[in-house]
């Protein structure tokens, strides 16, 4: 809050007023005060006049000397009782539900100050006011995206069981079939309630991690060796250029695999088959750069970045109903924690997801 100059005081405004009007009510008065004086004098000489009426005639000049007090205090003040109208007028407005309504600022004085403050007010509260909208807008877009996840898989589950439950399958090896399909759906049932769960739990403002120091090219060999066979099951070669230098970071490791993991599988998920997928892990003086890179067919049509949204799935994972669009949120989510950052390019036909975590110093 900035302090007010003195002379900008409302007190000192409302003394000075006092003071001018005192002094235009003198003035007046003086003016007014000889044939008002010329009227007592002349009662006192002329006895047919009675005294009564002298009295009156002095009464009067004080109550016309209230009067032009009272006037020329109220021109003086009439701007400020107006401003502070159109405050309480825009205040009732506000609080009628026009949020964002703001006040003209006029003059330095305590007024302009509360002016200023429902401003701000004001505009907080519709800054605020919209972002509730969003989450609500949110969360409704959630359930319903969770309803229908949920419900698909689900679906087809008590279909088969009713299948089965009824007898209608002509030998074994349909039942079996049944049970076959039935087990992958409560599978990927289970899949996406995991990952819904991951998801919650990240989004929660206190969520902990389990940091510890480690060495990240060490990590990283470690995980890309274990990925190699199913790479290479997937048509998949991995061209990996590691830096050969020890990089301590303290990271969450569960989470960090996690997002690992996540990117891996999706090259797997969604590269063109055969290709090669790139890997590639250097640091700079502050900061780790690992890069993923891989193959796909078609470009992205819309925004790449949106695939980090929550529940965003590509034409490829829609197709034959694979993931849940949940992964790369969740690794967003991960990388924020840890005050890094990731994000995805296209060029030429290739994807990159590029992850960059600070380096603590040690
Ligand atoms: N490496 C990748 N190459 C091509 N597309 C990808 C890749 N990773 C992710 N995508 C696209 O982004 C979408 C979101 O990915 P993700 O959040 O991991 O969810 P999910 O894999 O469960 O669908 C995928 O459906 C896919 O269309
Ligand atoms: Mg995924």
């Amino acid at each position: 809050m900035t302090t007010i100059k003195f002379r900008n005081k409302l007190s000192f405004q409302l003394l000075v007023m006092i003071v001018i009007s005192l002094f235009g009510t003198i003035l007046v008065m003086s003016v007014l005060s000889r044939p008002i004086f010329e009227l007592i004098r002349l009662t006192m000489n002329n006895e047919n006049l009675l005294v009564v009426q002298a009295s009156v005639a002095f009464f009067g000049w004080f109550f016309i000397a209230i009067v032009t007090f009272v006037l020329i205090f109220i021109m003086l003040v009439r701007k400020k009782i107006l401003y502070l109208k159109l405050i309480s007028d825009t205040v009732q407005h506000i609080a009628s539900g026009q949020l964002g309504q703001t006040i003209d600022i006029k003059g330095k004085d305590e007024l302009s100050q509360l002016a200023m403050n429902i401003n701000y007010m004001s505009q907080e509260l519709e800054h605020k006011f919209i972002q509730e909208r969003q989450i609500e807008k949110e969360k409704n877009e959630l359930i319903t995206n969770i309803s229908h996840d949920l419900r698909t898989p689900l679906t087809s589950i008590i279909g088969y069981l009713k299948l089965i439950k009824d007898g209608q399958y002509r030998h074994q090896e349909q039942l079996h079939e049944y049970f076959e399909t039935i087990y992958s759906k409560s599978s990927r049932l289970k899949h996406l309630i995991d990952e819904l769960f991951e998801f919650s739990r990240l989004s929660s403002p206190d969520v902990k991690l389990n940091l510890s120091r480690i060495d990240m090219t060490g990590l990283l060999q470690q995980i890309i060796g274990e990925y190699i066979p199913i790479f290479e099951e997937q048509q998949l070669t991995v061209e990996k250029s590691l830096t050969d230098e020890d990089i301590y970071v303290v990271i969450d490791i569960e989470k960090m695999v996690r997002v690992y993991e996540n990117l891996f599988i999706n090259a797997i998920k969604y590269s063109q088959k055969p290709s090669e997928i790139l890997i590639s892990f250097e640091a700079e003086e502050h900061t780790t750069i690992l890069k993923v890179s891989n193959r796909i067919e078609n470009p992205p049509k819309e925004s790449i970045n949106k695939m980090f949204e929550r529940f965003f799935k590509g034409d490829n994972a829609r197709k034959d109903a694979q993931g849940t669009g949940l992964g790369l949120s969740i690794a967003k989510r991960i990388m924020e924690l840890h005050h890094g950052d990731i994000y995805a390019e296209y060029k030429n036909g290739w994807i990159t997801f590029t992850l960059l975590l600070p380096i603590k110093p040690k």
